[in-house]
């Protein structure tokens, strides 16, 4: 049994269906804060409680045979990280010790952690690798990356198995269209975009249009979500298999896109035009963060499958079928 730690949140989410499609048992644990209980594959077995909470994990690893752990619950908001670094060290620190040292004296050693690109800060490289050194500008981007150290200790303390995936700029949704990305608030590019195209914001701002990139405006490596949960599967398959342990990989498409490229992409996959507006650059954006995923397909043959329009066309049907995300 595979317990995924906020498996009902957008990454969460389609992990869990594409290891139910494996043919995994899957249980999730999701305080609901942000996640939502509709998309929670209905294969999955869902219990509510919150990984801070040392006797809600107890009551998970007590009643499942867990074999291995995934762990998407945090917060990933760069711009309020800065003004409340409290709750991302609270949240994404001290509940993953927690959830660690439950996992331990429950004998569970298998982690798979989501980390993020963010932990690169402003890379002194056109294309960022493993190698690359971590060096984050924002308490979201060190809250991941302190972990990222924690795991290296308890590897070589306590035997903990590990692997770490970096996400560049996870998007699309999942072909079936039975799931999406619906944050409140949403703060990323192309929802934005799309809801825009949708009739539900009334413009789309470019944050920047003065970066040392071809037109000036931000570079992004954008992946889609199923890809990302193929991933999952890969890195669990190889703990499982004692392939690997302790190891770092990006998951990104290897091609950089502006924020004017993208916006002519949604234009483009929807047919229709968007008003953009061109605003100041947004605190904290380095100008590039273009993956190198190299090490993931060498290692464990890992590859992004879906491109820009697949991301932008799947992320349109979920959004056209459910205007207002899970709720309505
Ligand atoms: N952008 C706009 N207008 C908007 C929203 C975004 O121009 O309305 C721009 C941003 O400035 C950025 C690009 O679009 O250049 C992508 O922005 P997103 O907010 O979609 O994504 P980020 O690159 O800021 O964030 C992602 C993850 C974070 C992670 C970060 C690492 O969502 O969790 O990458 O840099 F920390």
């Amino acid at each position: 049994m595979i317990l995924v730690v906020g498996g009902a949140g957008y990454i969460g989410s389609h992990t869990v269906k594409q290891l139910l499609d494996q043919n995994f048992e899957v249980v999730v644990l999701d305080n609901l804060s942000t996640g939502h209980r509709e998309s929670v594959d209905e294969r999955a077995l869902l219990e509510i409680g919150d990984l801070s909470n040392a006797a809600d994990l107890d009551r998970v690893f007590g009643k499942y045979s867990i074999d291995a752990v995934m762990h998407f619950a945090a917060n990933s908001l760069v711009g309020e990280s800065v003004s409340n670094p409290l709750k991302y060290y609270k949240n994404n620190v001290t509940a993953t010790i927690t959830l660690l040292e439950k996992m331990m004296e429950h004998g569970v050693k298998s982690f798979i952690f989501s980390s993020t690109a963010a932990t690169y800060g402003i890379p002194d490289t056109d294309i960022i690798t493993e190698g690359t050194l971590t060096n984050p500008i924002n308490p979201y981007g060190r809250s991941k990356l302190m972990i990222e150290h924690i795991l290296q200790d308890f590897h070589a303390a306590y035997g903990m198995k590990y692997v770490v995936l970096r996400y560049f700029n996870a998007a699309g949704a999942h072909v079936s269209g039975t799931i999406g990305e619906d944050h409140t608030p949403e703060t990323h590019l192309i929802p934005l975009v799309l809801q825009h195209l949708l009739g539900k914001r009334e413009s789309i701002s470019v944050f920047g249009t003065d970066y040392d990139t071809n037109d000036g405006t931000c570079i992004r490596d954008y992946i889609h979500v199923t890809d990302l949960a193929e991933a999952h599967i890969l890195a669990l398959q190889s703990l499982q298999n004692e392939q690997k342990s302790n190891e770092v990989y990006n998951l990104g498409n290897g091609k950089g896109f502006s924020v004017k490229e993208v916006i002519e992409t949604c234009e483009h996959v929807t047919g229709k035009k968007a008003n953009v507006i061109h605003t100041e650059r947004r605190a904290g954006d380095p100008a590039q963060l273009i993956a190198s995923s190299e090490k993931i397909y060498e290692e464990l043959g890992w590859k992004a499958k879906y491109s820009l329009e697949e991301m932008i066309q799947t992320a349109w049907e979920w959004h056209t079928a459910h205007p207002n995300g899970y709720s309505k």
